[in-house]
């Protein structure tokens, strides 16, 4: 709406001549909450506390990483602010789902995060799929796990995550309580570049011969992951 008010200005002027010296900005009018469409003010209020006010460098996982915004699709992009991550953080933002804002709000974010921070990633292509994949029977998935965790991830995290010299732990089941499968593969996948944490293809840290993870690797780390939320991170330590 706001981008017709220069005409309509134009046609007022036409129509009554001008005052247009000491009339309010168009900046200062006041909007009402259900009708903002600026993407950097829907994002300043509602997702910046959280992400971060430039999509990084908050608690939650940044939103303006080249890599993640490839390959997450769009439709998962609509459903995860609509509807949030149910057992996270994360809460619904569409007012379908009890949330704050239109439908319409909800797209203009969507949309906008790819527009304001996407762009072409050469890396992307061979990467292992955003969406978590199907898994085999659990046991024997986060045993394989183990073994890609060893080799992938225990020179910064420790054995079985439990921390090493200047990195955290992540075998912690309250702090894994809190971050859905989805999200540890992302960022398994993209890493926290913004944090030191390197992204699925990144050698930096690892040992000399580590190869780019695949996308059953990946899968099969999620599910030790996983299986370290239930407790058995505890149980296995010193195996
Ligand atoms: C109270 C904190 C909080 C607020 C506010 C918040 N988020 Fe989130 N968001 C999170 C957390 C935590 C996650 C990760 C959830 C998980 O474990 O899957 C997340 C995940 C996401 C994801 C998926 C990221 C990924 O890696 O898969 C998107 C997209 C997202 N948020 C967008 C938004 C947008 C847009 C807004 C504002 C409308 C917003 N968030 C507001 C905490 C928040
Ligand atoms: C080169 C060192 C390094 C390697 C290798 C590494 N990480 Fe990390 N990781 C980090 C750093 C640094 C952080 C930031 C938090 C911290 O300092 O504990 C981090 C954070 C994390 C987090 C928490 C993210 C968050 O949003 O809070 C998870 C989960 C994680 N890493 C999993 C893994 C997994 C799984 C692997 C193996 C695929 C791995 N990391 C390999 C350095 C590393």
């Amino acid at each position: 709406m706001a981008r017709a008010w220069p005409a309509l200005a134009l046609l007022g002027c036409l129509a009554q001549g001008c005052d247009l010296p000491g009339k309010p900005k168009q900046s200062d009018r006041y909007i009402p909450p259900q009708d903002e469409i600026s993407f950097n003010t829907l994002f300043q209020q509602n997702c910046a506390g959280c992400h971060g006010t430039e999509g990084k460098l908050g608690p939650a996982p940044a939103l303006n990483d080249k890599l993640f915004l490839a390959l997450v699709p769009d439709a998962e992009l609509q459903t995860v602010i609509s509807k949030g991550r149910p057992g996270t953080l994360m809460p619904p933002f569409a007012n379908s789902d009890g949330g704050g804002l239109t439908a319409e709000q909800v797209r203009i974010l969507a949309e906008g995060i790819k527009a304001h921070w996407g762009g072409v990633e050469s890396d992307s292509a061979g990467a292992p799929p955003y969406l978590l994949q199907p898994t085999k029977a659990g046991a024997a998935q986060s045993k394989e796990g183990a073994q890609v965790f060893a080799r992938a991830c225990a020179s910064c995290h420790g054995d079985h995550g439990k921390g090493g010299e200047t990195v955290g732990a992540i075998n912690d089941p309250d702090f894994l309580a809190l971050i859905s499968d989805q999200a540890l593969r992302r960022i398994v996948i993209t890493g926290r570049p913004e944090l030191g944490m390197p992204g699925y293809a990144d050698p930096k840290g690892r040992q000399e011969d580590f190869k780019p993870l695949t996308s059953e690797e990946v899968t099969d780390l999620v599910a030790l992951l996983a299986s370290w939320r239930q407790g058995e991170a505890i149980a296995t330590k010193g195996n």
